[in-house]
C-alpha cells in the first residue's frame, strides 16, 4: 500500500466543490488516512513547492496556494500515487480528459484544483509536511477492502 498526499487547491474550497472532488477520491476506493482544512503559511507552500522555486510561476503558485484555505488530504491504496495522478488530469484543466477531475471542474492552467504528489519520493516529502505529527495519519482497514481488491492484490 501506497499513501500521497492531495491537496484541494483554494479555488476548489471557494468553488464548494470539496465534497465532490473527495467524493471521487472515496469511489474509487482510495483510503482516507488523514484530513485537514487550514490556510496554510507562506513558509510551508513555498516548501511544498520547492522543486519550482526558479520557475518564472513560482510566486503567483505560492500566492494563489495561500489565498485561502485548502484541504490537505491523505490518502492509501495500491499504487495511490499514480492512481490519483490519473484521477486528477492533466496539469492544464482546460486541456484535461473528461472524466478527470480536472477535466470535469476546471479551465484554467493555474486555478487547476488539486495537487497530487508526483513520486514516492515527493509523497514521503509532502506528506512529512502537511501531516507532521505521526497521530495525523490514521491507520485503519477499511470493511470494504477485501472487495475493492482481489485476494492475489492485497
Ligand atoms: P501540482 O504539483 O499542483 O499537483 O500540479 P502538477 O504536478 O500537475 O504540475 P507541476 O508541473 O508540478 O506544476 C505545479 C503547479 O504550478 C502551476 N504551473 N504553472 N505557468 C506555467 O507554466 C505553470 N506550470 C505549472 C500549475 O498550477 C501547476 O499545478
Ligand atoms: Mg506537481
Amino acid at each position: 500500500m501506497e499513501k500521497s498526499l492531495i491537496l484541494f487547491k483554494p479555488d476548489a474550497v471557494q468553488r464548494g466543490l470539496v465534497g465532490r472532488i473527495l467524493a471521487r477520491f472515496e469511489a474509487k476506493g482510495l483510503q482516507i488516512v488523514g484530513l485537514k482544512l487550514r490556510r496554510f503559511p507562506v513558509a510551508l507552500m513555498r516548501k511544498h513547492y520547492d522543486a519550482h522555486k526558479e520557475r518564472p510561476f513560482f510566486d503567483n503558485l505560492v500566492e494563489f496556494m495561500t489565498s485561502g484555505p485548502v484541504l490537505a488530504l491523505a490518502v492509501q491504496g495500491k499504487n495511490a500515487i499514480e492512481v490519483c495522478r490519473t484521477l486528477m488530469g492533466a496539469t492544464n484543466a482546460a486541456k484535461a480528459d473528461p472524466g478527470t477531475i480536472r477535466g470535469d471542474f476546471g479551465l484554467s492552467f493555474s486555478n487547476n484544483l488539486v495537487h497530487g504528489s508526483d513520486g514516492p519520493e515527493s509523497a514521503e516529502r509532502e506528506l512529512a509536511l502537511f501531516f507532521p505529527d505521526a497521530d495525523e495519519l490514521v491507520e485503519w482497514t477499511p470493511v470494504a477492502e477485501p472487495w475493492v481488491y482481489s485476494s492475489e492484490e492485497r
